[in-house]
């Protein structure tokens, strides 16, 4: 695994890293609040990224194309706004940080439809 496929996989390791020790502490405080940014760090973060990182490495034209280190920038940024984002919107400080990282995140998963539809057509 190489270039983009390896940014997105290295950044999901440590995206469901960080969600984990996140876990394992609201576990150990019995404060559950989080639960719900938890769940993003580790669904958008480590899931999300994890599947771009797998198809980038199995289709290395997509990953060769300028538009894919576009998508790892634009979907980083979504998910760094967002995650904290949902903290703020569950403590009730702030609505716009989330506001902002889901658009981005929305604006990633749009650069990779259009990236799988170039690259079905190229491949068919
Ligand atoms: C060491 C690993 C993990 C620990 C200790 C942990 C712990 C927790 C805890 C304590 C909650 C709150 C449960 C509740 O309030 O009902 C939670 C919720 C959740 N976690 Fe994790 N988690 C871990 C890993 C993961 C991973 C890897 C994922 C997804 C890939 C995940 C997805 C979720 C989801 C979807 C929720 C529900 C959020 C909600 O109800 O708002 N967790 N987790």
């Amino acid at each position: 695994m190489k270039g983009v496929a390896l940014y997105f996989f290295v950044t999901a390791v440590l995206a469901v890293t960080g969600g984990m020790i996140w876990g394992i502490q609201m576990s150990a405080t019995g404060n559950h609040m989080l639960a719900g940014a938890h769940a993003h760090l580790n669904l958008v973060g480590w899931a999300t990224m994890a599947l771009f990182g797998i198809y980038y490495h199995l289709t290395p034209a997509a990953s060769e194309a300028a538009l894919a280190k576009i998508h790892y920038g634009v979907a980083l940024a979504g998910l760094v706004i967002m995650v904290p984002g949902i903290v703020q919107a569950i403590r009730q400080t702030g609505e716009t940080m989330a506001k902002i990282g889901s658009v981005l995140t929305l604006l990633s998963m749009v650069i990779f439809l259009v990236t799988v539809l170039i690259h079905a057509r190229r491949t068919t």
